[in-house]
């Protein structure tokens, strides 16, 4: 490639830090196995590197950081590691609220909460409350969601308006699909990124990642730190976005691109 070529690569992208990065957050048990340890000190160990990504996002100017914590799948494991998997997941919040809520970060869940414990979903609830009128970083935490439980419930929605005759079969659109996603009010994530070295989705925002820029990383998740971090978002800056446009066309400030 010419210097010339890099150039163009360089003013076509997308130069500004990604506004919503959405992160599955893999590995933990590697981590731990690695260090002949039991997988739940894996996923203290990934709380903690929870922790510091939250507040280095809070630095930066992302607005959104949507992490994958418990997928619709992952009633799948043993039930010991389930139940360990809550009993953090409670422990987190009930530490973590106040200081979120300090830190002018709105916190918010998707996924279907009714699955889980009575208490926790009091928590769940307490946080997004709390933290409702936050500004600086909205953390989204899914829970117990999956991409085609989030299309599903869309859609039944939908339906029942139709039912209803709130709405017709015309109304129907991605538009509108959008509107009833657990994401509606979110802009769409920007960079996606896996830790852990597997490279799929595993069934996370499917709709929502029609054209985001993938990162996969080797990392295990409680290894994962600002540095890696920063990697990440230096590969994002890198890239051309084009949604479907040229090369070209997205050098040509005058069009208006998406
Ligand atoms: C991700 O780490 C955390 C959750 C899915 C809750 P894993 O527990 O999947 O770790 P590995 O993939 O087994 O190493
Ligand atoms: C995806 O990781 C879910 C979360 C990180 C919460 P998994 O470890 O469950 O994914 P698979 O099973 O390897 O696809
Ligand atoms: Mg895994």
């Amino acid at each position: 490639m010419s210097t010339d070529d890099s150039n163009s690569l360089e003013l076509a992208s997308n130069s500004s830090i990604p506004r919503h990065i959405a992160i599955i957050m893999d590995g933990n048990g590697r981590w731990a196995q690695k260090r002949f340890m039991p997988r739940a000190i894996g996923h203290q160990a990934g709380v903690k590197a929870v922790r510091k990504i939250v507040e280095y996002c809070a630095r930066q100017e992302v607005k959104v950081l949507t992490l994958f914590a418990f997928s619709s799948e992952n009633w799948r494991r043993p039930e010991e590691e389930v139940s360990l998997l809550m009993g953090l997941f409670t422990a987190t919040l009930q530490r973590e609220i106040n200081k979120l809520d300090r830190n002018n970060i709105r916190l918010r869940f998707i996924g279907d909460r009714t699955k889980f414990s009575d208490k926790l979903q009091e928590k769940m609830l307490e946080g997004e409350f709390q933290t409702k009128d936050n500004n600086a970083l909205t953390l989204v935490v899914a829970a117990n969601y999956g991409g085609r439980w989030d299309m599903s419930q869309a859609f039944q929605t939908i339906m029942e308006k139709i039912m209803a005759g709130d709405l017709e079969s015309q109304d129907i659109s991605e538009q509108l699909i959008n509107q009833y996603l657990s994401t509606s009010d979110l802009p769409e994530p920007d960079l996606f990124i896996r830790t852990g070295g597997e490279q799929r989705v595993s069934n996370f925002l499917l709709w929502q990642l029609a054209y985001t820029e993938l990162y996969f990383t080797e990392t295990l998740w409680p290894d994962f730190d600002q540095h890696s971090l920063e990697d990440a978002i230096k590969s994002f800056k890198s890239r051309q976005r084009r949604f479907g446009h040229t090369g070209e066309q997205m050098l040509d400030k005058s069009i208006t691109l998406i």
